[in-house]
């Protein structure tokens, strides 16, 4: 039996990323793991305790006194079989997924304190490896060792419709140029931290899924998995 890999898919926000993660992890029987649900999570837990201060900046005192107790884990929908996010085991994959949290992730997830205990738990995830790990800095902060690395983009227009669609068939009441605001903002803010910013490894392969179906994004990516694990 060939060895099981680690693959570490980054990229910029809404291009399609966990999509693909998600069907080619169900596909060779991997463990999926989201990682921006992760950073995700942990701004819920800062709006619902009042850590955003009125300009809009983290309480960063507060946060970092309570980042022991707050517990961020993924269960699995029986029914599904697709992974949600929990809050000290609440599952809040619905609330994290919403414009409020949106707009208030880029500066929880330029935290150090909170970076490190993510990758922590990330890294812990990936040891016995078979695992497909999507966000921002996998491989380059949490599996530089990786044995395969995609960087995934697109343009901004074309991840905002996506976005845009994706929210409107949840049923919710959504504007088109607010998406593309949200969505510009995020990747500056993600390529232009100090720690862990959004950039593609050297050794990663770029994947523009501008014009490409989901299917064919899927295929591409199956193709580069059989081959990376076949150099194992
Ligand atoms: O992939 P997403 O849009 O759900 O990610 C939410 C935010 O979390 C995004 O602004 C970037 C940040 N993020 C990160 O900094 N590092 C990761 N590994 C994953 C996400």
């Amino acid at each position: 039996m060939k060895k099981k890999i680690i693959v570490a898919i980054d990229g910029h926000s809404s291009c399609g990323k966990s999509t693909m993660a998600k069907d080619l992890a169900r596909e060779v029987g991997y463990i999926y793991v989201d990682t921006g649900a992760m950073y995700r999570t942990v701004t819920l837990y800062a709006l619902r305790h009042g850590m955003f201060q009125s300009d809009g900046t983290v309480n960063e005192e507060a946060l970092r006194e309570a980042m022991p107790t707050v517990q961020v884990s993924f269960g699995l929908d029986p029914a599904t079989q697709l992974p949600h996010a929990c809050l000290n085991g609440e599952n809040v994959e619905n609330d994290i997924r919403g414009m409020e949290v949106s707009s208030h992730v880029s500066p929880i997830a330029a935290l150090p304190f909170v970076r490190e205990a993510m990758t922590r738990q990330q890294q812990l995830m990936g040891q016995a490896k078979g695992i497909v790990m999507d966000g921002r800095d996998i491989g380059t902060v949490v599996f530089p060792q990786a044995e395969l690395k995609v960087f995934v983009t697109a343009s901004a227009e074309v991840r905002a419709q996506r976005r845009y669609d994706e929210l409107t068939a949840k049923g919710k009441t959504v504007n088109y140029e607010e998406i593309l605001q949200n969505v510009t903002e995020r990747d500056y803010i993600d390529s232009h931290r100090s720690v862990a910013p959004l950039r593609q490894a050297p050794d990663a392969l770029l994947l523009d899924n501008s014009h490409l179906t989901i299917a064919e994004q899927k295929a591409w990516l199956r193709q580069r998995f059989d081959e990376a694990v076949a150099r194992q």
